[in-house]
């Protein structure tokens, strides 16, 4: 099949991306790292996609990039020289795996138990190569993580006592407080569960344990993360193309991506149906809303269709194209295999989202 060239030769449903706008955004966020001693560690795991990885490294104030499976970190290794998977690795398959690709660059886990430790740990001393370690510490989620104080003292000394793991510190991720309304609730309660992470850092380090990174933040609450004393990096994602979910919350970015569709039913004057379903964007979050077009208000998501209600006054026709806003980054680009990568109506480029799904499924088939 040709590429196409406009926007009108997409075929829908689609993802397209505003390079321009995706490109203010990353600059926006590499800017507000350049000063400050904290640094910016962008989360593949919002868009899954090489080509903008590679453009979030190049504007600087980066470490290197977060993860969140070992599938993303293997796709991101060739460039990447330093990753960070931000989340509990388990399975002796996985964890070879995660050996192996220390020797491609520098890559971190997150531990959050003896057991999930002691498979990293044989894991790198079968391969002859040390992985480095943090900590994952409960700051207030409570999905993974140990408890701050003593929990986490003690399996940071296990972690320094095994040979083949280099205790790196702490990560804590404030997961439950990234799309707060409320400014200051946000601002209160980040600085609360950063003293947590904090003060167990520092409860390593007087027991003489190494604490060198001490890794926390997102979207949400990158500027509040970002800009308390002894947060070293930030593991923000959705900024880059963003969603209507955090729009809601006022950040300085922008809607730099939407799905495309095509209008196949005007049953009705107040009625339109567009080829988008949940299949091709999510509703975890809340429906989409609808790109450029007053009054338009998606009121429900079926495999293949949005329903929108629009005026009746409309001038909305079938085989007409329309934009919905994700309400949530990451889901709604892991359905999809490519980018289209626009200049305003022009395709300037398609991109694939090489680590969408479990990459580690797709075998050759003989
Ligand atoms: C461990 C971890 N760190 C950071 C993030 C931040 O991502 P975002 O900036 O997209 O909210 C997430 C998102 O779920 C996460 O799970």
């Amino acid at each position: 099949m040709a590429r196409p060239r406009t926007l009108s030769e997409i075929p829908t449903p689609a993802l397209v991306v505003d390079t321009l706008a995706l490109e203010r955004n990353i600059r926006r966020m590499a800017g507000f790292f350049a000063s400050g001693t904290c640094r910016l560690r962008p989360h593949f795991k919002a868009h899954k996609t090489p080509e903008i990885a590679r453009r979030q490294l190049v504007a600087g104030s980066c470490v290197g990039l977060t993860c969140a499976t070992v599938g993303e970190a293997e796709s991101v290794a060739g460039f990447c020289d330093d990753v960070l998977i931000a989340n509990e690795v388990v399975g002796p398959g996985k964890c070879d795996r995660v050996a192996a690709l220390t020797r491609a660059c520098a890559v971190t886990v997150a531990v959050d138990s003896f057991a999930g430790l002691e498979e990293i740990g044989a894991a790198a001393r079968r391969a002859g190569v040390v992985v480095r370690i943090l900590v994952d510490v409960n700051v207030g989620q409570g999905r993974c993580g140990v408890m701050p104080g003593e929990e986490t003292l003690a399996l940071a000394r296990r972690v320094a006592s095994i040979g083949s793991l280099e205790l790196r510190g702490l990560m804590g991720y404030e997961g439950h407080l990234q799309a707060l309304h409320s400014r200051t609730e946000r601002e209160t309660r980040t600085h609360e569960a950063m003293q947590l992470l904090l003060t167990t850092a520092r409860l390593l380090r007087a027991n003489g344990l190494p604490c060198q990174v001490v890794s926390a933040g997102g979207t949400g609450t990158y500027d509040i993360s970002g800009r308390i004393d002894g947060i070293t990096e930030v593991q923000a994602g959705s900024y880059a193309l963003m969603d209507t979910d955090y729009a809601g919350i006022g950040l300085p970015f922008e809607h730099a991506f939407s799905v495309l569709g095509t209008v196949i039913s005007r049953p009705a004057r107040n009625r339109c149906v567009a080829d988008c379903g949940h299949k091709s964007i999510t509703k975890d979050h809340g429906n989409p809303t609808v790109k450029n077009l007053e009054g338009a208000v998606v009121t429900s998501l079926n495999d293949e269709h949005a329903t929108i209600t629009i005026p009746p006054t409309a001038a909305v026709k079938v085989g007409d194209r329309i934009e919905l806003l994700p309400s949530h980054v990451d889901p709604t680009i892991n359905l999809h295999d490519v980018f289209y990568v626009m200049e305003e109506d022009r395709v300037v480029d398609v991109w694939p989202i090489a680590a969408r799904g479990y990459p580690e499924h797709r075998h050759r088939l003989p």
